[in-house]
């Protein structure tokens, strides 16, 4: 089994630091467009778990949103009733507050850390949410704040409730120097019609803030975090760098 990469890491985050690329969106937009991270893929399979595994009205969280431009297309159909998105870019919230006006279901967004959140929220009455949702936003953590990601997404979850986590993944045995020359290389290949300058800063903001971690290392962290059985993958693009993940906090949910 691969390790988590904490020694590469230092002992915590700077969310200010994570989210400043973000402030730029237009280029985070221009891949998620081009469908480059799998985004539609992924939420579709995202619609079909929720259709599947939670049929009646449902509550959902979702850490770092982001401009929740997937949100109404992938859940305006289901049972989805309350939306609760948590980001700590103001720049993100403000396109979000636009993406959701005129949803069918209830929505709030919260400028915080997903960390500080989760854990000062936790333990509320009313404050725990069927379906946790963690799209391409934990890998900038820390090791030891992705294992405290876990431990309180696990808490905050109902009762046969769901955390579904698309992230960016190490391949398994790759080690982070590794995926960072196979991510920036399969950028330069496949990312064709990217201005050069908005290819040159992401391949520099994967290089200075992501940390991803294998499946199994995902896993591991899970299970100790809680969760009773292993996840089920419910996708994983032919790259194996995009994938999504459902951990179910309940045996047999
Ligand atoms: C790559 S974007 C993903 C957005 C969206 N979930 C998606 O799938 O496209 C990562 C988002 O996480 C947010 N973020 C990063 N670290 C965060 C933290 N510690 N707390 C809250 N938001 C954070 C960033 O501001 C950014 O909006």
């Amino acid at each position: 089994m691969s390790m988590p990469s904490a020694s590469v890491q230092g002992p915590h985050h700077d969310p200010e630091e994570a989210t400043r690329w973000f402030n730029q969106w237009h280029v985070y937009r221009s891949i998620v467009d081009a469908d480059w991270m799998s985004h539609r893929e992924i939420f579709d399979a995202a619609r079909a778990w929720v259709l599947t595994h939670h049929p009646g009205p449902f509550t959902l969280l979702d850490l770092g949103c982001g401009d929740a431009g997937f949100i109404r297309r992938t859940f305006d159909e289901t049972g989805l009733w309350a939306y609760r998105g948590i980001d700590a870019s103001q720049t993100a919230l403000g396109k979000a507050r636009d993406e959701l006006a005129g949803a069918r279901f209830q929505f709030q967004l919260v400028e915080a850390d997903m960390l500080a959140y989760l854990g000062e929220a936790s333990g509320s009455a009313g404050q725990s949410f069927d379906v946790i949702l963690a799209s391409y936003a934990v890998h900038h953590l820390p090791v030891r704040e992705k294992q405290e990601f876990f431990r309180l997404a696990h808490a905050r979850l109902a009762p046969r409730g769901s955390l579904l986590f698309a992230d960016v993944f190490r391949r398994d045995g790759e080690t982070r120097s590794e995926y960072l020359e196979h991510y920036s290389g399969m950028m330069r290949r496949a990312w064709t019609g990217m201005p050069p300058e908005g290819l040159a800063s992401t391949i520099e903001h994967v290089a200075r803030r992501d940390f991803p971690e294998t499946g199994e290392a995902v896993a591991a962290m899970a299970l100790e975090a809680g969760f009773r059985q292993r996840p089920r993958e419910l996708f994983r693009d032919t790259t194996g760098f995009h994938r999504l993940m459902a951990f179910m906090k309940d045996v047999g949910a």
